[in-house]
């Protein structure tokens, strides 16, 4: 398999294989995890640049990267030949007593990476939302207060710490009582929905008065940090305007807060940049990343300005913060074979490329499709189709049947934002036009 395929429907997805497991899977794992009915979903078992084929033998074209964690491709055989190596010699370490030299080799190279001149340092960590715990705890010793201003639509991780500061009561309700108490919300930059009816440029980033507004108000004598994803992803892929983060850096400037950039989904070339905020000019005090750092293998890590991180004291033999993977060997040799795949193939430069021509294609078939595509957005190969009805509220039922059936076509889309009727694509960068053109015409298909 090249990962250079189209998608290929042998038997109509799910296939009998794929409903056998998941009949399997439904007598043993918790009824929350996976959303199963007649059309969904299939199970894969083998991946190949920005191809996954399933247990019944369809190929598809992904343009979902997993949300966003493929980057350079699934199974990218440098990857696997970095873990293959890594495991054998040493599968796992003691991270935080004992650690090993691909540790450092990777915390050197993130700090190398990381927006910002000066030094920086590192807490590595499993997956997103540790991430985002490591920068609001590093905020709460650096500035002393505990308030994290966060925004509406915001995806960070579902751990009590990032759940907090992650918007949607879908997701909190449940556990309110249970939550820290210590966020602050108040309006994204979603230009679409825009929560003042202005319109961008001419309202010059005037819903930032909210932040203004938070900061003068209660709570913000509390407030220490801002958390903000530059392109919030989960949330629809709504791209913030550049000016609007370097109005919010700004206002962190002259109140003395700390700008964390949660890019657990835009980082390390997603949107043609290695990171989302660079495209603004913007540095943040603390970075967060995962997703797409080591194209598969569960790794994170929070990057931040050494005065910055400083504030955490010394080990003196027990780390306040830590965990049992942090600077897990396998995972520090998948991270680096994959930043240095990015480098190699110049697939930052290849997002930017290919991402124009995806930008082209999109816009095309919105004129195409008329009204119901209420709205794309993006950059590089992060992008969001807002699916609408007649009077522009969000069509979630309409995205619903894109998915199925771009699926039946051989293509895998997911539906994002609060209303599930956001189109998500952010395939692995190197997926190439052929398949860009043959996912977006499965889209144009089930749309028409
Ligand atoms: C911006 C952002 N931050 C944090 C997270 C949480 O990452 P994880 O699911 O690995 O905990 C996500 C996951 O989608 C994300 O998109």
């Amino acid at each position: 398999m090249t990962g250079e395929e189209l998608g290929r429907i042998v038997v109509e997805p799910p296939g009998p294989r794929s409903r056998e497991l998941m009949k399997r899977l439904r007598a043993v794992e918790s009824s929350n995890i996976t959303f199963s009915s007649d059309e969904f979903p299939v199970f894969f078992d083998r991946g190949a640049g920005a191809n996954l084929i399933d247990v019944d033998g369809n190929t598809y074209v992904d343009l979902t990267a997993a949300f966003g964690v493929a980057s350079t491709g699934h199974s990218n055989p440098a990857v696997v030949e970095a873990v293959a190596s890594q495991a054998q010699s040493l599968l796992h370490g003691i991270g935080d007593v004992h650690p090993n030299e691909v540790k450092v080799a990777l915390a050197e190279k993130l700090c190398a990476l990381a927006p910002g001149d000066g030094a920086k340092r590192v807490i590595l960590s499993s997956t997103g939302a540790e991430a985002v715990e490591s920068a609001i705890k590093t905020a709460a010793l650096a500035t002393g207060k505990p308030g994290v201003l966060c925004f509406t639509g915001a995806y960070h991780g579902l751990t009590y710490g990032a759940l907090e500061v992650t918007d949607r009561d879908f997701f909190r309700a449940p556990f309110q009582r249970q939550l820290g108490n210590f966020a602050t919300r108040v309006p994204y930059a979603y230009c679409y929905r825009c929560p003042l009816e202005l319109t961008y440029p001419s309202c010059e980033t005037a819903c930032l008065s909210y932040v203004e507004e938070a900061m003068d108000g209660p709570a913000g004598d509390s407030i220490g940090a801002v958390i903000v994803e530059p392109i919030q992803g989960r949330g629809g892929d709504v791209d913030a305007p550049d000016d609007w983060l370097l109005d919010l850096r700004e206002i962190c400037d002259r109140r003395k807060l700390l700008l964390i950039a949660d890019e657990v989904y835009s980082g390390f070339g997603r949107t043609g940049r290695w990171f989302a905020c660079e495209h603004s000019g913007v540095v943040p005090d603390l970075l967060c990343v995962g997703k797409g750092m080591a194209s598969g293998f569960p790794i994170s890590a929070c990057i931040g300005r050494a005065e910055v991180m400083d504030a955490w004291p010394a080990s003196a033999g027990e780390a306040i913060h830590t965990s049992t993977f942090l600077g897990h060997p396998t995972g520090c040799a998948a991270a680096l074979a994959s930043i240095a795949q990015i480098e190699s193939l110049g697939l930052v430069e290849r997002a930017a490329t290919m991402g124009a021509q995806l930008e082209a294609m999109l816009k095309e078939a919105a004129e195409e499709v008329g009204p119901a595509i209420g709205h794309v957005r993006g950059r590089g190969l992060m992008w969001g189709v807002e699916l609408v009805k007649d009077d522009e509220q969000p069509d979630g039922d309409s995205a619903a049947r894109v998915v199925t059936h771009a699926l039946r076509c051989g293509v895998v889309v997911l539906a994002g934002g609060p209303a599930s009727n956001v189109l998500s694509l952010s395939p692995p960068l190197v997926i190439t036009r052929e398949q860009l053109e043959f996912g977006v015409d499965a889209i144009m298909d089930a749309l028409a």
